[in-house]
């Protein structure tokens, strides 16, 4: 267990090279497995999760080249769209804690040529995360998948070939991972196949099919792949710094007097905008320049001043675009006054831990006033800065790193056990804080 203490600032200040983004960087790793050509992907993120993906991948038949100078740089050399054998020794796919693996890659794996076998298991917490969500949908469209009966890993999967096109799937969950994985089997099916969102959600998935030629057509909510029978190909892509990772220190740099930070280069769809989009409306100091379109996404600088916030109101249609920075919006919600309330967001009781009753748990030991409620929470603002405390991060990345922005915030800093789950998403996260915080 590592425990970390991280000690109040005055300010944050500086120019910060954020990770490459964790959506993206599993996407581009799965979709290189199945291209036929060599695909160099830069920036990619190096945490543990997109790890667990780099070694799937290599598992699977692929071949990783890392740059000897740069290990965000890798080269994959891919297997072709039906080329995906099962690990020769037989071996599971380990998906550890990585839910975005678990839930694409078996929407890669049923269209595989008939009867090619495949295990994936993951670590305790992806083992309690919901795979009905996807098998079911996969299921509807013949593949063969087996979950545990309480529908979660180790999953089962026996490509069946060519699937059959059905009915346009209405999601019940707004879920990013499930609109992926219908999308991806798609490719494999004999008709076009269509998935309604109840939301806008991230479209990372449609934006790189499109970039490999694959025929993904969009009317508002509603999403369409088309068969894949030609050549597949992922050109050559760069992982734009990852949203979910600046909303950390977009937090401390709001809340936090005399505070100015640069975040370049953060990638700025509208299904990963929800956070810096709520922020603008209570009031929030972001300057946004430089944008520019990489790898097929849109991208922008960032330039974040403390502001004081005020009320706003947060649509439940919005939530799924803001789903991971929810547990930092808590903590901004605390330095504005009055009740600060998010509903529609029961899907945060599936995360990489329950994030409503544990958010509850770490708030109330750190000072912060967070009531859980069934699909969402509500905050009492304050005027002074919270406590702070000691809390565990409960082997939830976005915890471990919330509990460090309290920290910088606090009164008296934070104490996080178990704060090395931090790695799933951003190694080195606490370095960074340190490097830009003013204590003096
Ligand atoms: C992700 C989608 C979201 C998000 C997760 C990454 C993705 O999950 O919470 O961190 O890469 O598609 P859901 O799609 O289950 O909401």
């Amino acid at each position: 267990m590592t425990t970390v203490h991280v000690a109040p600032a005055n300010s944050v200040q500086g120019a910060l090279h954020l990770p490459g983004d964790k959506s993206m960087s599993h996407r581009a790793l799965l979709l290189a497995l199945v291209s036929t050509r060599p695909v160099r992907i830069e920036n990619l993120a190096l945490g543990e999760d997109v790890a667990a993906t780099l070694a799937a991948v290599e598992q699977l038949g692929a071949t990783v080249v890392r740059d000897p100078e740069n290990p965000t740089i890798v080269t994959v050399t891919g297997v072709g769209l039906r080329g995906i054998q099962p690990p020769a020794d037989g071996a599971p796919i380990d998906c550890r804690n990585a839910g975005t693996l678990a839930r694409l890659l078996t929407g890669l794996l049923v269209g595989q040529p008939a009867g090619r076998e495949f295990t994936l298991v993951g670590d305790d917490s992806l083992s309690s995360r919901p795979m009905a969500r996807i098998a079911d949908p996969l299921k509807a469209l013949g593949a063969k998948i087996e979950t545990t009966s309480r529908g979660t890993l180790p999953l089962k999967v026996t490509s069946v070939g060519e699937l059959t096109a059905t009915v346009p799937f209405e999601l019940e969950v707004a879920s990013a991972q499930v609109q992926s994985a219908i999308l991806l089997a798609g490719m494999f099916a004999n008709g076009r196949t269509t998935v309604v969102e109840p939301a806008v959600l991230r479209d990372h998935t449609e934006r790189m099919l499109k970039r490999c030629g694959v025929k993904v057509h969009r009317r508002g909510l509603k999403v369409s792949v088309e068969p894949v029978t030609g050549t597949f190909e992922l050109p050559d892509t760069f992982i734009p710094a990852d949203p979910s990772a600046a909303a950390a220190f977009v937090t401390a740099a709001t809340v936090l007097h005399g505070s100015l930070l640069r975040l370049p280069g953060v990638l700025e769809q509208p299904g990963r905008r929800g956070f810096v989009d709520i922020l603008e409306q209570m009031g929030a100091h972001i300057a946004v320049s430089n944008r520019a379109v990489v790898s097929g996404e849109p991208v922008a600088d960032l330039e974040v001043k403390h502001a004081t916030v005020s009320r706003t109101f947060i649509e439940v249609e919005d939530v799924a675009r803001m789903i991971d920075e929810l547990p930092l919006l808590a903590l901004v919600g605390h330095f504005r006054r009055g009740e600060f309330v998010v509903r529609g967001a029961e899907e945060l009781r599936a995360k990489e831990s329950n994030r409503i009753d544990d958010l509850e748990l770490a708030f109330r030991k750190m000072g912060v006033s967070f009531q859980g409620l069934k699909d969402g929470y509500i905050v009492r603002g304050s005027s002074v800065r919270p406590d702070g405390g000691r809390m565990d991060a409960a082997g939830d990345h976005r915890l471990a790193m919330l509990g460090g922005i309290v920290g910088l915030v606090s009164r008296q800093g934070v104490t996080i056990d178990n704060a090395e789950c931090v790695d799933v998403s951003f190694p080195g996260f606490f370095d960074v804080l340190d490097a830009i915080a003013v204590r003096a």
